[in-house]
């Protein structure tokens, strides 16, 4: 069975040297020697200059939003995993919703401004596919009205916009290191905070707003990584130009082959790619259908993501309608990517795409 993805997994051995520092440490959890290595070695790598590591990208937006203490409304896009929505809502933080550029798949800055009120305290954007937000106007925009912007950059791992990494635009950054994303903990993810104190704030958050041993000044959770999940990702952090390597070839033959019969995400002219995802845009839902339905009976199961639309979530109040991100969600399939998947495979999966739709 060939999925849209396969976890990534490094070398054992390699991993189980990690495993037996943890044994003879006994040291497993609460901010462990491999939380505090992978964090120094991501700052690095991605060009951050603070980044704090949590136990996924869900509770990574939570703690953002706390971090900033938003409350009231926050402007949103509607093209997103659900995440990205439910997290604004179980923190008591209203979604309004502004309409996707179909091109580019992101929020679209010119409809920011009118969806504005005196409600809003923030703009919650995302990268989507890992294709960079218009970065620029969104700063002009939250300086303008004075609202913070949290990134989900969930799948923005390592990118690139005018030489610089996007993770450094807005107040906060989230990142997602689930085993299905480009880079992984198991399960875990990240914020990139670039003020000092506010960083230092969400350090307390994160371990359930203890300063000392004596002092709990903050209402705080447990969204601790732990030293399994930090071994994880130190081992495949030393994989990663072999599987960006990989992932590039495979974007290019789908790209080569795909052109002109299919439409592809408008990227971003400024910034690096990181071949994350290869979303493949069909004229309707009907053809996208016919595709996953040839597709699935040669045992390949591509992903309709993002779908459904988050304005059609049943606990959104107030109800609202994205016409642009509803028919967009309908039209487009993610295809199998991931190192390892074969060249003949992917050929395959190229056949059968132009023989369904020709
Ligand atoms: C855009 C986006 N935001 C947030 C998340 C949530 O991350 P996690 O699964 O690590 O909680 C995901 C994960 O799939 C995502 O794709």
């Amino acid at each position: 069975m060939i999925n849209v993805t396969k976890t990534y997994l490094p070398n054992i051995e390699k991993y189980k040297e990690y495993v037996d520092k943890i044994y003879d440490s006994s040291w497993i959890t609460n901010n462990g020697p491999l939380v505090q290595l992978l964090e120094k070695r991501l700052a690095t790598y991605l060009g951050v200059k603070n980044i704090l590591l949590v136990s996924n990208g869900t509770v990574a937006l939570e703690i953002a939003y706390r971090t900033l203490d938003i409350k009231g409304y926050a402007i949103t896009t509607p093209f997103s995993f659900v995440a990205t929505t439910s997290s604004l809502i179980t923190n008591g933080i209203k979604p309004i919703f502004v309409d996707i550029d179909p091109q580019t798949l992101n929020i679209n800055v010119n409809k920011i401004e009118e969806s504005i009120t005196l409600n809003t305290n923030a703009i919650v954007p995302v990268h989507v596919f890992g294709n960079p937000c218009d970065v620029e106007q969104i700063s002009r925009i939250a300086d303008k009205y004075k609202l913070k912007v949290i990134y989900d950059a969930a799948h923005a791992f390592n990118i690139k916009y005018k030489d610089e990494s996007i993770l450094n635009y807005g107040d906060i950054s989230t990142l997602s290191f689930h085993a299905t994303k480009l880079f992984h903990t198991i399960e875990g993810g990240a914020l990139i905070i670039n003020d000092d104190n506010l960083f230092q704030k969400a350090k307390f958050l994160i371990n359930f707003g203890i300063e000392t041993p004596e002092s709990i000044p903050h209402l705080g959770t447990n969204a601790k990584m732990n030293e399994f999940e930090a071994a994880m990702g130190l081992c495949i952090l030393d994989d990663m130009e072999e599987i960006n390597l990989a992932r590039k070839a495979m974007v290019t033959l789908y790209k080569n082959e795909l052109q002109g019969l299919l439409e592809f995400q408008k990227q971003n002219k400024y910034s690096t790619q990181n071949y994350s995802y290869f979303p493949i845009k069909f004229k309707n839902e009907e053809e996208l259908k016919n595709v996953q339905k040839a597709l699935n009976k040669n045992n390949i199961f591509p992903r309709r993501y993002f779908y459904p639309s988050l304005d059609t979530l049943n606990y959104i109040e107030p109800k609202q309608y994205m016409k642009v991100s509803r028919d967009i969600s309908t039209q487009i399939l993610c295809l199998p990517l991931y190192p390892g998947l074969e060249i003949e495979v992917q050929k395959r999966i190229i056949n059968i795409i132009k023989e369904t739709i020709q």
